[in-house]
């Protein structure tokens, strides 16, 4: 199986949004701005809270309060480019990636990036005095930018609660730059075991591929940044 949409998004997702113009790095002029996982038409988070229900489908989400950047956003995560502690269980990863411009099609630079996810225990870093997996980092003069940190697992966000509501592997992400729109989204994972979590998004989920170096296994992953303009 390899029709035209799955070789698109391979495209994509392993060498990212790039061609080689005349005078340098231009974004493909079939990419499209990157998708917010987080918000409804209402610009208000989705996550099921209350009791399990028998199925997941979004219309039977409960909106809670808004919050923008998810319930376990913290602000104020150090600037760094490994998120993770050192010898933290789990699977090291290095996630990669371009951010893009939608209107100009070039790189971006100086684009404040915020990374946060959960742990081996399902568990975020409190943020407060623990910032285990969380970090900013600003992506450089050719709008890119590198983050190691431990790959992400799905998790319950409320166990007791609802201990059958599953979120799928992700990132959390947000992309801060002047002039442009703020964008508050996820990274989802190719083939991830949860993803029949509403919230789950193909276009969203990266090709994850295993290296060695130095003798060490680690896995990787890309993920390009489309930002729009703001409006004026
Ligand atoms: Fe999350």
């Amino acid at each position: 199986m390899f029709d035209s949409t799955r070789r698109s998004f391979l495209q994509q997702t392993a060498i990212g949004l790039a061609t080689f113009g005349a005078s340098g790095l231009v974004l493909s002029c079939e990419a499209q701005p990157t998708q917010e996982v987080n918000r409804d038409p209402s610009n208000q988070i989705l996550i099921q809270m209350g009791a399990a229900q028998q199925t997941t489908a979004k219309s039977e989400l409960r909106k809670i309060t808004p919050q923008p950047y998810g319930p376990f956003y913290r602000a104020g995560a150090p600037f760094r480019g490994k998120l993770s502690l050192p010898g933290e269980p789990g699977t090291t990863f290095v996630l990669s990636g371009r951010v893009w411009a939608y209107d100009t099609k070039r790189p971006l630079p100086g684009v404040v990036l915020d990374f946060w996810h959960v742990d081996m225990n399902e568990k975020y870093s409190n943020g407060v005095s623990d910032f285990r997996n969380r970090g900013r980092l600003v992506s450089s003069e050719t709008g890119q930018y590198e983050v190691e940190s431990i790959r992400p697992i799905p998790y319950r966000p409320n166990p007791t609660g609802a201990p059958d509501f599953w979120r799928c592997a992700h990132f959390h992400l947000a992309a801060i730059c002047p002039g442009y729109q703020p964008l508050v989204t996820e990274i989802h994972f190719h083939g991830d075991a949860r993803k029949n979590d509403p919230m789950y998004r193909a276009e969203n989920a990266i090709v994850v591929e295993e290296r060695t170096v130095n003798g060490k296994v680690f896995q990787t992953g890309v993920f390009d940044i489309v930002l729009e303009r703001a409006a004026k």
